[in-house]
């Protein structure tokens, strides 16, 4: 069978943990030469090293996305070294501890919208123009399913995750004429280090699981296949999508 993203120059952001990580695999097995960014040294390296093990071509990149600096360098890297840019998975992003909005510190609420907001911002910027002298490709975004429902507690988060849903949509009608398209996921709980922390508390597990249809959380790699759609021909005529894989969270 032809793999879908043969030879295609393909970024990751938040390549080194979870979703990200399982995007990066899912894509080099796909024929994809990746560019593994993430703000974290050794666990971007160590995506970079398994996908080189397995036999495919990953370089780490590390990248802050709230830095404009480092988006830039991050694009120009996989230009370098590819020849070109095909897809982009802008994927970084961080959750701050639980709480209601009162007691949200106006650092924290700047810091998650750097990474969360601003980050999807800086990496599209800079991706578009590298995707256009490709002659097209394609952008998926992730958001969450707080990026489409609220949350009791999580408000900066869902912010930041409702702000991602709608630049998509935006930048999608932007760039459709340049052949880019450009999507979001709205994945729902999904088995990471980012959901380890949030069930520290084993009552917040119970909850999700009992609120959660499906009865269980999802694996990274589930998510990762439905970004891999989005980001591949099979999707295209899917344009400024927030496509929801939540195991019927947001049905109910
Ligand atoms: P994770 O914590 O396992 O991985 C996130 C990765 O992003 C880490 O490798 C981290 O070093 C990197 N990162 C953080 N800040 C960064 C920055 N400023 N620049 C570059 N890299 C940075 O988390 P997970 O769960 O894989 O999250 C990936 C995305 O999925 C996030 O955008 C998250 O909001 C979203 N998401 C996760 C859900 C879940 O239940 N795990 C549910 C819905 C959305």
């Amino acid at each position: 069978m032809t793999k879908r993203f043969e030879r295609k120059s393909v970024i990751v952001t938040g390549a080194g943990s979870g979703i990200g990580r399982a995007a990066a695999h899912a894509f080099a097995a796909e024929g994809a030469r990746l560019i593994v960014a993430d703000m974290n040294q050794s666990s971007g390296d160590a995506t970079a090293r398994q996908i080189r093990d397995h036999g495919g071509e990953a370089t780490f990149v590390r990248t802050d996305v709230s830095r404009a600096r480092d988006c830039a360098a991050m694009v120009e890297a996989a230009v370098e070294r590819y020849g070109r840019l095909d897809v982009a998975f802008n994927n970084a992003g961080i959750n701050l501890a639980v709480a209601p909005i009162a007691e949200v510190s106006e650092e924290e609420w700047a810091r998650i919208l750097g990474v969360n907001l601003t980050g999807v911002f800086l990496c599209m910027k800079h991706e578009i123009p590298a995707l256009k002298r490709s002659g097209g490709g394609a952008i998926v975004n992730t958001a969450s399913v707080g990026g489409v429902i609220g949350t009791a507690g999580v408000t900066a988060y869902c912010a930041t995750k409702h702000g991602v849903v709608g630049l998509t949509k935006s930048a999608a009608l932007d760039h459709i004429a340049d052949g880019i398209r450009i999507n979001a996921v709205c994945p729902g709980g999904t088995r990471t280090e980012m959901l380890a922390e949030w069930f520290k508390d084993p009552a917040v597990e119970k909850r999700a699981l009992e609120h959660t249809p499906i009865g269980r959380m999802a694996s990274p790699e589930e998510i990762a296949k439905a970004v891999l759609f989005l980001a591949s021909d099979e999707a295209s005529f899917m344009v400024g999508h927030a496509l929801i894989a939540d195991g019927g969270l947001t049905a109910q």
